[in-house]
This record gives C-alpha cells, structure tokens and sequence, in this order.
C-alpha cells in the first residue's frame, strides 16, 4: 500500500480527483463510486473539472460499491438517489452507465449475481473509491466478512447505524440490511483509492494499514492488494507508528510515477 498524508481534506479531494482525471482522460473506463461523506469534496471537484476543465464522462460507465435494502431507488437516501445528487447528474455519462444494486429486489441473492456479472461484462472496475468505517469497513463488508466474499446481503453493525443515522430523520430509519460488493469483488479492482479524513476515522486507519490482514479489520484486506493508494489528512493519519516513513517516501517519489 502506498500512504499518502496530505495536509488537508481538500488536498485529499483534489489528490483523489486528479487519480480519477487521469484514468478518464485515457479512454474509456470503469469507475466503483461510493457513498458516504467522504468522497464529496473529489465528487465536487470532478463536477468542476468537467464544467471548466472539458473533463467528460460519456466513454465512461460507473458502479456502486453497495445499497440499503428495502429504500426504493426514490428515497432521498437511497446510494442510487445520492450518487446521482452528488455526482453523477452533474457530468455526462451515457444512459444506463451508471449501476448500482436494486435495494427492492425481491431476491437479493439473485441481484448479488447479476450484480457480479455485470462488472465482469463491463470488464471489470479500473479504479476504485473506497471510503473507510470506523469499524474498518470498506464498501459495507462489516467486521468479521470473509476476505474473499462476493456481493451478497449484510446485516449493519450497530455502530454503523449509529454512524450513517445523521443522513436520516429518525435514527430508527436507518435501514438493518444492504446489499454490498464483498472484499473478492473489491480486491479485482485494478486500483484502490482509499480516502480518510478526521480524527474519527485514524483508528481505522491504523489498522487498515499497519494492523494484520484480519477479518475484524475489513479494510486490512486491501494488503493483499497490489496497487491500493491511501490518501489520508494529517488527522486520519495521527495513530499511524510509520508517519515519517510514508511522509519521506511521498516526498522523494519521482513525479513521473503517479499514483
Ligand atoms: P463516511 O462513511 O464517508 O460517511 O465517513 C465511510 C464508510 O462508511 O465507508
């Protein structure tokens, strides 16, 4: 894994969206999106670079890491509803080059497959977006998920409803189950870019990165990786032992190299 501390959010978002940029810039593409605050500020600088910097879209297609159960594709909530209001509405992908999961699909196991068959056919993710629990959960493989799990139903944590209750009206709202991509699925993305910003997320962090690959950390799997970027701020980086290893190296690494 590749640590990368920046000084703030914004340089985060910016370093997060320049990643993206470049792999769009080169020809079509596949792009995993996520929901959850994180990923905002990059979201909002794409929307940027596509309205004054001619970045387009349209030879792009996108997927969701995951998707409550049980919220319509309508409810305000809903992953399908975000990314569309946070992102996707606002540049030009083609019709249908956005996927997510079906939330109401009456069989969710059969949704999970088609879901993975669909990625395969779109030859697979490029580059990925990953936000990170305070549970250590990427996409919403739950502590304790398989390291090798496919899209399939997942129960939430307590704590991650707890987390994602800012987002509802009543905290009683937060749906229990979601349908995400599990960490096999996750890992065949051709690149990982795992963001964490704030104090919050530094314990998470730690454990991703410098704890052992273990199913209690989920993001810890992302070691097995061979090309994950983690671009943190200074305060997600705060519990990391080997700061001015990650530090040192950042600065000495040769600008022709990119992430
Ligand atoms: P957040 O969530 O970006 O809203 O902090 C991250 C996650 O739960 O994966």
């Amino acid at each position: 894994m590749e640590i990368i501390i920046l000084p703030t959010p914004a340089d985060v978002a910016r370093t997060a969206a320049d990643a993206i940029e470049d792999q769009v810039r080169r020809g079509p593409c596949v792009l995993g999106l996520a929901t959850g605050s994180t990923p905002l500020g990059t979201y909002r600088q794409l929307i940027e670079r596509h309205r004054s910097g001619g970045l387009s879209f349209a030879q792009a297609q996108a997927f969701l890491l995951d998707e409550y159960v049980g919220l319509p594709g309508s409810h305000a909530q809903s992953y399908h509803s975000v990314i569309r209001d946070e992102f996707t509405a606002s540049v030009d992908f083609g019709p249908g080059a956005v996927h997510g999961l079906d939330g109401m699909a009456a069989d969710p196991e059969s949704e999970a497959e088609r879901y993975e068959a669909r990625i395969s056919a779109a030859g697979g993710v490029d580059i990925q977006i990953l936000g990170i629990g305070t549970d250590g959960h990427v996409g919403f493989n739950e502590p304790m998920s398989s390291l090798g799990s496919r899209t399939r139903i997942k129960t939430l944590t307590r704590q991650t409803r707890e987390d994602n209750a800012r987002f509802f009206g009543d905290p009683a709202e937060v749906p229990e189950h979601v349908l995400t991509q599990g960490l096999g699925t996750i890992r065949e993305a051709r690149h990982l870019l795992l963001l964490a910003m704030g104090e919050a997320k530094a314990e998470a962090i730690a454990a991703a990165v410098e704890g052992p690959v273990a199913a209690r950390c989920p993001a810890s799997a992302l070691q097995l990786h061979p090309h994950v970027s983690v671009l943190v701020d200074e305060a997600a980086a705060s519990r990391l032992e080997h700061r001015d290893y990650y530090m040192d190296t950042f600065g000495r690494k040769p600008a022709w190299q990119g992430l």
